[in-house]
């Protein structure tokens, strides 16, 4: 298919055998190394190509390729502002903390929720794969979810609940949760080098890694490790970003927070895989229990344009829901 856009006729390839250079036997190879779609090439370095027997030259031509299919390259930036607007929102279901975002979690971008256990992480991660399903008008993406899970802690009861607070089809609604449970960080790894085929096909909308962290923290101990875990984890999310951007989804990452033994004032914590995780998560929120409850305190800790500010939520039988004004000025018990 060729489409004018702007003067410039542009091809669009559809699957891998349509790039030049691309016969049969190179396909699989590509998929055998995770490059399902045309998507994931264009994203990809051309050294990846490599162990599929594909020179650099050739690598670029057929990388160049793609990306010509799905326009990345240099632009102006009045035409960055079009991509921008792109950019979709979805709703984490209290309207303080949609607003806290700037208008919910943004599509092509990394938020990550930190904070200690039970703090909410993994019920955000479920009301989110119930909310993508809605529709836009209810701040949905009106798209499926995919939840990586390192911890065992997915639960379809859950959902169950959500979805039929909501008003939706729970079936329906689990239907479109595609679940992979990971067993260790190179697992982990190897399941989203290997997404990108499943996302295109179910119009995945939002991407889950709950949570990011707990296999490498695990597995790499020590500080003779720590270099060789940090190299891993940014190859790992910057898989992470290449996806979220090719199919304009969200991608959202828990992490646990670890205690900072030098610090008497302020937050005692901070979330765990150092400059990395912090670089490359866009978006970052802490999140705390209040002293007693259901309530929870958000924090936005950094974005790239938005201020630093705090809201509240609570997590309820019905999933993530506003704390209501008569609960906000409810009087502690005497
Ligand atoms: P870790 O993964 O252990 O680090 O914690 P987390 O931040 O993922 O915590 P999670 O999201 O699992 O939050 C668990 C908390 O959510 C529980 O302690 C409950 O307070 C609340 N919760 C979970 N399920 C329900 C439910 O069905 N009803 C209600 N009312 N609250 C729930
Ligand atoms: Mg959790």
């Amino acid at each position: 298919m060729v489409e004018e856009e702007e003067g410039v006729a542009k091809k669009k390839y559809q699957f891998l055998e349509d790039l030049p250079g691309i016969g049969p036997a190179t396909a699989q190879k590509l998929q055998e190394l995770g490059f399902h779609t045309v998507e994931a090439l264009a994203m990809a370095a051309a050294r990846e190509l490599e162990p599929a027997g594909i020179s650099e030259k050739k690598a670029l031509v057929i990388i160049r390729a793609a990306r010509s299919s799905i326009s990345v390259s240099f632009v102006r930036a009045d035409e960055l502002l079009k991509v921008r607007q792109n950019v979709l929102r979805l709703t984490s279901g209290s309207k303080p903390l949609d607003m806290l975002l700037g208008g919910g979690l943004e599509t092509q971008t990394i938020t990550e929720f930190y904070g200690e256990y039970g703090s909410g992480k993994s019920q955000l991660c479920h009301q989110l794969c119930v909310n993508v399903q809605l529709p836009p008008e209810r701040g949905g993406l009106n798209g499926a979810a995919l939840y990586v899970d390192t911890e065992n802690t997915f639960r379809t009861e859950r959902i169950v609940q959500m979805a039929r607070h909501l008003g939706l089809d729970p079936e329906q609604v689990a239907k479109n949760i595609i679940y992979a449970e990971a067993y260790t960080s190179d697992h982990q790894m190897f399941l989203l080098d290997n997404a990108d085929e499943v996302i295109k096909e179910n119009n995945v909308k939002l991407i889950i890694v709950d949570s990011l962290t707990s296999h490498f923290r695990s597995e790499y101990l020590g500080r003779e490790m720590l270099a060789r875990r940090q190299q891993r984890l940014n190859k790992h999310m910057h898989k992470l970003i290449r996806l979220a951007r090719a199919f304009n989804a969200a991608a959202v990452v828990t992490n646990q927070v670890m205690a900072k033994p030098d610090v008497f004032f302020g937050d005692a914590v901070h979330p765990i895989g150092g400059h990395i995780v912090a670089h490359t998560s866009h978006t970052r929120i802490y999140l705390r229990k209040a002293s007693r409850g259901p309530v929870r305190i958000a924090r936005l800790v950094s974005s790239p344009y938005l201020p630093e500010g705090e809201e509240i939520f609570k997590i309820t039988e019905n999933g993530i829901e506003d704390v209501s004004e008569e609960e906000k000025i409810k009087p502690r018990r005497r």
